[in-house]
């Protein structure tokens, strides 16, 4: 009990025991303040006020802190008990009953209850995750939703919204990919009218249609003989029913842009809203911007170099000039794990992390071998070093390599080969 008292984390100005769920690194506890998406000239602040812009008459929040209960995380939304993503393998942790959020779905139900009936929400969000050039445990989505009354008025507005936003689309330099609103793997929901349902489905991709062509129209490239391509693709989400992913054909491929739905009843009802139906969608916003931006690492967004922070205004999308590629350097380490070992490839990759920071620029395992005789597990990775800043020295490497040795045999008792 003693020990539960003196282990305490400090995130964000609070103070909070730790358990056996705890994974929150030191390394990511350090990023929960910086807020890049509201950092004025930042790429990530530029594309959330683009996305804003296409939904001026909505609710614009983008100031909420990422700790979250899993309750709200995955609960309120109807997430099954085994779903994996509740995982310490894939969520990060402060302790049982507190953790980073991990989407910024988790602030629907919330948004819901304070009568919003159109709104988005921009956040920092956090995943483990493996380490290379388009994953890092923290980044940033976009949730927007909005809800209309189940009555003729409410069918109304959305036919007649409907109308509009397809007379936008009507002339533009766009091809959609469609599939149907509803289908029987993707079903409308018991307690909806299948007729309402499918004018919210078709309202939802209508309007991410245009806030595609808004984001992507402006980009060099699109014309009427080379139009954006977009494609609907069936999904599955605990939260909405029909769901959708949505994929955008830029610079030569498909990139995953969001997931959307309609919202599952439940998590109106758990707000406490009757007699009404929605759309809600979630996008994230690093992937977007590493294209429009031409940024070619996702940890750039976190420099602060002035090299990089200085080439970016507000609201302007402009091609980043890459001031150098400093060289790399890997380092592999093969170990042993003991018998009983739990350890997660996300839990090597945290190691590194927190150990390097940045530094790291990819991690790969190499080698994964079981000794026929004894049936001990080896694992080998391969840890791909390189600043975004400066050089590095092999003398400032191999510390860091030792230090990432020294923690994997405190932290898991591996054997290092
Ligand atoms: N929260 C989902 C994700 O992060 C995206 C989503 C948002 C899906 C809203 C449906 C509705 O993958």
């Amino acid at each position: 009990m003693s020990q539960l008292v003196l282990c305490r984390r400090r995130i964000l100005g609070q103070r909070f025991p730790t358990d056996d769920f705890t994974n929150v690194t030191p390394a990511i506890i350090s990023k929960t303040p910086l807020q890049l998406h509201i950092t004025p000239s930042h790429p990530l602040s530029t594309l959330r006020e683009l996305i804003e812009s296409a939904y001026k008459d909505f609710t614009h929040v983008s100031t909420s802190s990422p700790l979250v209960s899993p309750y709200k995380n995955f609960d309120e939304l109807s997430f099954p008990l085994d779903h994996p993503g509740r995982a310490t393998t894939d969520s990060y942790y402060v302790n049982r009953d507190m953790m980073l959020r991990t989407h910024t779905s988790a602030h629907e139900v919330e948004m819901f209850r304070k009568g919003e009936t159109r709104w988005l929400l921009t956040a920092d969000v956090y995943r483990r995750d493996e380490i290379d050039a388009s994953h890092y445990p923290i980044f940033h989505q976009v949730e927007g939703a909005r809800i209309f009354d189940t009555n003729a008025s409410g069918m109304t507005e959305v036919l007649e919204d409907n109308e509009r936003l397809s007379s936008l689309l009507a002339s533009a330099n766009i091809i959609i990919e469609d599939i149907p609103h509803i289908s029987d793997t993707n079903p409308v929901q018991h307690n909806h009218d299948p007729v309402f349902s499918e004018l919210v489905a078709k309202n939802l991709k209508l309007s991410l249609n245009n806030l595609l062509l808004k984001v992507f129209g402006a980009a060099a490239g699109i014309t009427k003989q080379n139009p954006l391509r977009v494609r609907w693709i069936e999904a599955y989400f605990p939260f909405t029913s029909p769901s959708f992913e949505v994929e955008v054909f830029f610079q030569g491929k498909w990139l995953e842009i969001l997931g959307s739905g309609v919202v599952r009843q439940a998590t109106l009802d758990t707000a406490g809203v009757e007699n009404k139906i929605g759309w809600a969608f979630g996008l994230g916003l690093e992937r977007i911007a590493m294209v429009l931006f031409s940024i070619p690492d996702i940890r750039l967004f976190w420099s602060t170099d002035s090299r990089f922070l200085s080439q970016f205004q507000q609201g302007k999308i402009n091609v980043f000039q890459p001031y150098s590629k400093y060289p790399s350097s890997y380092r592999d380490v093969s170990f042993w794990i003991p018998q009983d070992s739990k350890m997660h490839e996300n839990d090597f990759c945290d190691v590194v992390r927190d150990t390097a920071g940045d530094l790291a620029e990819d991690v790969k395992r190499i080698d994964h071998f079981c000794h026929p005789k004894t049936r001990r597990t080896s694992l080998c990775y391969r840890i791909n070093y390189r600043s975004m800043d400066r050089s590095l020295s092999n003398a400032e490497i191999n510390h860091v390599q030792d230090q990432v040795l020294s923690r994997l045999k405190d932290k898991f008792g591996v054997e290092i080969r």
